[in-house]
C-alpha cells in the first residue's frame, strides 16, 4: 500500500498501533485505545454515507461498511450512537458512496475536518443524494437497526447501484489513509505477458 498521508484526531496514530501489536504483553481488554489500534489491522475501504434533510444534502465518513445478504439485498454499516446521522439513516433513503483514491478531501470533510464546500459534487436527482466521481454507489432504503453496544447496526436495502471502473480504492488501515500500491497492478499486467 502507499501512504497518502496521516491526519485523525478519530483514530490512534499508526505509531502506537505499530508499537502495540509488536508488544510482547498482553493488550488489555479494558483499554478502548489498545483494542481500537488492534482492530485497525483490518484494512478497510472508506464510503459517505449521504442523505437529504430539507433542502440541505449531509454526508458521513464510515469504514465499518460490509455486505450482509444478496436476497434480499441487505448492507450494513455500524454508526456510534453520538452520530448526527444515525437518526435519519433510520428513517429514510441514504447512498452509500465508496470513495476513490482521489477522494481523500471527501473523507475528511464528512468526518468533522470540513473542506472547501466546492469539494464535493451531487447527484440530487436519486433515491438519495449521492456525491459524483465516487468508485461505486447503493441507494439504499432503511430495512432495520440493532442494538451494538456503543454503535447502531443499521442495515439497508439496496433499492439500485452503480460503479466506476477506472478509479482505485481510498483505503484505511492502522489510521492511516492508503492506497492500492501501482506497482502490484504493474506486476500482475507484467506477469499475464509471459
Ligand atoms: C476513516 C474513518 C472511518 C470512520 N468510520 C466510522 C464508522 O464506521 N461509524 C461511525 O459512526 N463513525 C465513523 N467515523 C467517524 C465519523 O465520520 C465522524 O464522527 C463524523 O464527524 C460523524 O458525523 P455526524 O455526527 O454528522 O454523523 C469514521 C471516521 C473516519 C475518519
Amino acid at each position: 500500500m502507499t501512504d497518502i498521508m496521516w491526519d485523525s484526531e478519530i483514530y490512534e496514530k499508526a505509531a502506537d498501533a505499530k508499537t502495540l501489536a509488536s508488544s510482547a504483553a498482553t493488550p488489555s481488554i479494558a483499554d478502548p485505545r489498545q483494542l481500537r489500534n488492534t482492530l485497525g489491522n483490518f484494512a478497510t475501504g472508506v464510503v459517505v454515507l449521504t442523505y437529504r434533510s430539507g433542502d440541505h444534502y449531509y454526508g458521513v465518513t464510515v469504514n465499518s461498511f460490509t455486505s450482509v445478504s444478496l436476497d434480499p439485498p441487505l448492507v450494513l454499516v455500524s454508526m456510534q450512537r453520538t452520530s448526527r446521522a444515525l437518526t435519519y439513516l433510520l428513517e429514510r433513503p441514504f447512498a452509500v458512496n465508496v470513495l476513490g483514491d482521489n477522494q481523500l478531501g471527501t473523507a475528511l470533510h464528512f468526518a468533522g475536518k470540513p473542506q472547501d464546500a466546492h469539494l464535493i459534487e451531487w447527484v440530487g436527482d436519486d433515491i438519495a443524494p449521492r456525491i459524483n466521481g465516487s468508485l461505486a454507489y447503493f441507494q439504499c432504503t432503511p430495512w432495520a437497526g440493532y442494538d451494538g453496544g456503543d454503535h447502531v447496526l443499521v442495515l439497508g436495502r439496496v433499492m439500485s447501484y452503480g460503479q466506476q471502473d477506472d478509479t482505485q480504492p481510498l483505503l484505511f488501515y492502522r489510521g492511516r489513509w492508503s492506497a492500492l500500491a501501482q506497482e502490484a497492478g504493474g506486476a500482475r499486467s507484467e506477469r499475464s505477458r509471459s
